[in-house]
């Protein structure tokens, strides 16, 4: 069987794999510290998936017409011998791109590794330059310096890399600017954010969201800018080049334009359970199914059959009191 669709016609191409809901930064609009504190209870040990599980799902996905794959976490790089998972899925026949998303701490360490196993690219997460407001952002004073000293060696290692930063009204307005121009002249690609309302704690509301529109009006007094065509059906980002040079800048614009006619993404959380959105209530445990079946069918047949029911197009129909009273799981947890 190969290329299914959901109930709005949209393939399923692309997969996101949360290796674990833990994380060494404390990102006040992902895991706020006064809620992941000391005493937050984690997923235990047993309930997260194996790589082995990991892979049969991976593969079973493959077979149903995933090209793509997502590490996500938490901070993916926190799970032991994450490069060991990336060289099994590496081998899986009909995937073609394997990405992981980080905030970049530990590439010093692993990027090698990871190369090495096949992974293709990271997107590092980096919300500021300047040290006053970065520390403040991450909860854990890690100073950004730590981070690009991640990208560094990323790029060093052969990895392509792109930026994520998360624009947040009152908060990092004023790191646009300094962000473009260093990345610019890096030649990396940066993405600006919209603040998005994903899970129940991290105080969202729509007088936060800083709007591509607006971010675009700031560039433009600096930079002059083409549109890029999308790479492929489904792309997140709105891309564009700055003129003359072959460097992009995009913007994921999940709030003020929502992409869901085109979204094609499957998520797994480390529990093993299947999220057909990034804003979903409530996942499909396959975790029982890996553990309980050794065959591939009963994972294909109920994939599918998900899949095919799917209707979610939570961006598209946001408003400030769905953001407010339904319940939704947590970025941290489902990677994003
Ligand atoms: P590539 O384009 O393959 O490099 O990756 P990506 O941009 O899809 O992944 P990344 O993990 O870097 O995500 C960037 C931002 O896009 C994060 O804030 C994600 O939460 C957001 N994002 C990714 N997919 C979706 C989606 O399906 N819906 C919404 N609303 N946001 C998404
Ligand atoms: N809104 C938008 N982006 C977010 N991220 C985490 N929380 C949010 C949010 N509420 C970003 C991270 C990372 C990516 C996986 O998602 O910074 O780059
Ligand atoms: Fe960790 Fe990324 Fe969440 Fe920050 S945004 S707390 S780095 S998972
Ligand atoms: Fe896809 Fe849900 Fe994001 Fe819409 S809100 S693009 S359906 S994950």
């Amino acid at each position: 069987m190969n290329g299914i669709k959901d109930r709005l016609n949209r393939p399923l191409q692309d997969l996101r794999i949360s290796v674990t809901d833990k994380c060494n930064f404390r990102c006040q609009y992902c895991m706020p510290a006064d809620i992941f504190g000391p005493d937050f209870k984690f997923l235990p040990k047993n309930e997260i998936l194996s790589f082995e599980e990991i892979e049969r799902l991976a593969a079973a996905f493959s077979k149903l017409g995933v090209t793509k794959l997502r590490i996500t976490g938490g901070e993916p790089l926190l799970r032991k011998d994450i490069a060991n998972l990336i060289g099994r899925l590496h081998q899986i026949p009909g995937i073609e791109d394997i990405g992981l998303t980080t905030n970049g701490v530990l590439l010093p360490k692993l990027a090698k590794d990871l190369v090495d196993a096949g992974l293709h690219r990271v997107n590092v997460s980096l919300d500021a330059l300047n040290n006053d407001i970065f520390k403040k952002i991450n909860g854990r004073g890690v100073s950004s310096e730590v981070v690009l000293r991640g990208i560094e060696s990323a790029l060093d290692a052969g990895l392509g890399v792109k930026v994520n930063m998360v624009v947040q009204k009152g908060v990092n307005e004023s790191e646009i600017i300094p962000m473009a121009r260093h990345f610019k002249n890096m030649g990396i690609t940066l993405r600006y954010i919209e603040f998005m309302d994903v899970g129940n704690s991290n105080g969202w509301d729509f007088s936060k969201v800083v709007t591509k529109k607006d971010m675009f009006a700031m560039l433009s007094k600096h930079f002059e800018l083409e549109p890029v065509d999308p790479n492929y059906f489904g792309e997140v980002a709105k891309r564009y080049k700055y003129i003359n040079t072959e460097t992009e800048v995009g913007f994921i614009t999940s709030v003020s334009e929502s992409f869901c006619s085109s979204c094609t993404r499957a998520r797994i959380s480390a529990d093993g359970k299947f999220y057909t959105c990034l804003f979903a209530s409530k996942g499909y445990d396959l975790r029982e199914l890996v553990r309980t079946y050794k065959e591939e069918e009963p994972l294909i047949n109920a994939i599918s059959s998900i899949w095919n029911q799917r209707a979610d197009r939570y961006s598209d129909e946001r408003t400030e009191e769905s953001a407010r009273s339904k319940e939704k799981i947590e970025m941290s947890y489902i990677g994003g």
